[in-house]
């Protein structure tokens, strides 16, 4: 796909298709609108006039039309009311529109920005448009893409305007590009994604982009003394590895790590899950998937700071040599962990990885994780909730998910849920029971952490799309990327 900047009059547009983005009951007061609607004859104050189309949020109009040299196509996006219009409107539009059978039969198609739209509009329609349109057909024999769009203009009303287009639509394809990777890599089945094919993709992107990759099989796992790594690894056939990536574009500062779940299918191991949805447990590696993409997306922008990207990875199945309930582990760091539930092993893999994170001497750390399924009953679908330690790290990444719509809400972490995973016979337990499932999470993971600046991201509510939205259709929603591409960019020294 192509995206380039073009300026001209409304009513000058070249392509196979024209969108315009409109605000709720906007025809009067949208010159831009106006003029368009004089060369196609007033169809569009009709459409204003008889309430078939009012500019609501993601509503759209596909109009056809043979009179004028315009496009034959033309679409209008509604953005919703003007008070509360913001780039996501954008985002979500793209997106909206992207799905359209008028959009995808269309070679060419154009954007037109006559509002004095600026660089993060343009971004977030390149991303709303990807996003949206994204569909894994992998697994789809004989497939064909209805999908003919090669090339989309994004016209400003003024040159200067369009000239300011360049760095949105190179960010946003950057943005999209990598979402999408994350998306992909969690919807590949657990047949296809296992530790060591995973370890194959971080290493095929560490190689395209330069960035220094080093992988642990199972051997240097055991010499690494990851015990609880281990511990959830060597149930399956599939051993485990551990993933190490490095973006050095920041001097001699510290670096910022990032960890990511990589549990390839999550069965429960020997306290086997439910079959009921087990199958969601491919995406039990989205956390690893989202931070791989993360330094791909930084490496592609070039951005000038040190990032270390770590991924325990391993299948959790049940086996003869498989980790039992009540079984001791010791991890890495020397704490010995009693076993409670062999189905709360992504804070086991964490732990290992957390202690590992000490060797690089990080300025501040963040894992991620579809950790807890008590997520979904801390704030549903609509958030993310975090857990951190230091207020600066968490403002710095609010702003990213203020900018990104990838929200997030801080929970505590109280002595209660220090208490829940408290063991009679180890240092600690692997589960604190029912209440407050995340957070006593969170309270396990908080033993494994140096002294730095930390926050946990529980991903387990949003990491899978049910019925589609603008521009996340139904399947792994990729969330998390935006949202830390976002934050490194503003990245401020702590
Ligand atoms: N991967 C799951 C969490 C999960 C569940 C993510 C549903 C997405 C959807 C995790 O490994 C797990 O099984 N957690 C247990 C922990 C419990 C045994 C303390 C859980 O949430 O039930
Ligand atoms: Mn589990
Ligand atoms: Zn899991």
């Amino acid at each position: 796909m192509k995206f380039l900047s073009q300026s001209s009059d409304i009513t000058k547009v070249k392509a196979d298709a024209l969108i315009v983005f409109c605000r709720e009951n906007g025809y009067a007061r949208d010159s831009v609108l106006k003029a368009l609607d004089k060369s196609l004859g007033g169809v569009i104050k009709n459409a204003f006039g008889s309430e078939e189309f009012t500019g609501k949020a993601n509503q759209t109009l596909v109009l056809h039309q043979g009179k004028s040299s315009l496009p034959v196509r033309i679409v209008l996006a509604g953005l919703g009311e003007d008070k509360k219009i913001d780039n996501d409107s954008y985002r979500q539009a793209a997106g909206t529109i992207s799905r359209l059978a008028a959009v995808k039969k269309s070679k060419s198609m154009a954007f037109y920005f006559g509002h004095g739209e600026n660089e993060e509009a343009i971004q977030a329609v390149v991303e709303g448009f990807q996003l949206g349109r994204f569909d894994m057909a992998d697994y789809k024999t004989g497939a064909k893409t209805k999908d003919r769009t090669d090339t989309v203009y994004f016209y400003g009303a003024t040159r200067t305007q369009a000239g300011s287009f360049e760095k949105g639509i190179k960010k946003g394809e950057i943005m999209a590009d990598s979402v999408i990777m994350a998306r992909r890599l969690a919807m590949h089945p657990g047949n296809v994604i296992t530790p060591k094919t995973f370890a194959a993709e971080a290493q095929a992107a560490a190689r395209k982009l330069h960035l220094k990759c080093t992988i642990l099989d199972e051997k240097k796992i055991k010499a690494e003394k990851m015990g609880a790594l281990w511990a959830v690894g060597k149930g399956s056939e599939q051993p485990p590895r551990f993933i190490i990536l490095e973006h050095r574009k920041g001097g001699t500062s510290k670096p910022i790590v990032l960890i990511g779940k990589g549990i390839t299918f999550d069965s429960g191991g020997i306290s086997l899950k439910p079959s009921a949805d087990m199958d969601e447990m491919k995406g039990d590696m989205t956390g690893g998937a989202v931070m791989l993409s993360v330094i791909t997306a930084a490496a592609r922008l070039k951005l000038p700071v040190n990032i270390v990207v770590l991924i325990p990875l391993a299948e959790n199945m049940p086996s003869g040599r498989a980790l039992k309930p009540g079984d001791i582990v010791t991890s890495r760091k020397g704490k010995t962990i009693e076993i409670i539930s062999t189905d709360a092993e992504g804070r086991l893999i964490l732990a290992d990885a957390l202690d590992y994170a000490n060797k690089f001497k990080p300025q501040a750390v963040f894992d991620m994780a579809t950790l807890t399924g008590a997520a979904l009953f801390v704030l549903g679908h609509a958030a993310i909730p975090v857990i951190g330690n230091n207020p600066k790290l968490m403002d710095a990444l609010r702003e990213a998910a203020r900018k990104t719509a990838e929200r997030v809400w801080e929970m505590p972490l109280w002595d209660e849920y220090r208490e829940q995973i408290k063991s009679t016979i180890a240092d600690i337990k692997n589960s604190g029971g029912r209440p407050a499932g995340t957070l006593t999470a969170a309270a396990f993971l908080e033993n494994f952490i140096g002294d730095w600046p930390w926050v946990h991201i529980d991903i387990a509510a949003v990491d899978l799309e049910k019925s589609g939205r603008p521009y996340i259709p139904k399947g792994s929603t990729g969330i998390g990327v935006r949202l830390l591409v976002e934050m490194l960019i503003h990245w401020k020294k702590m």
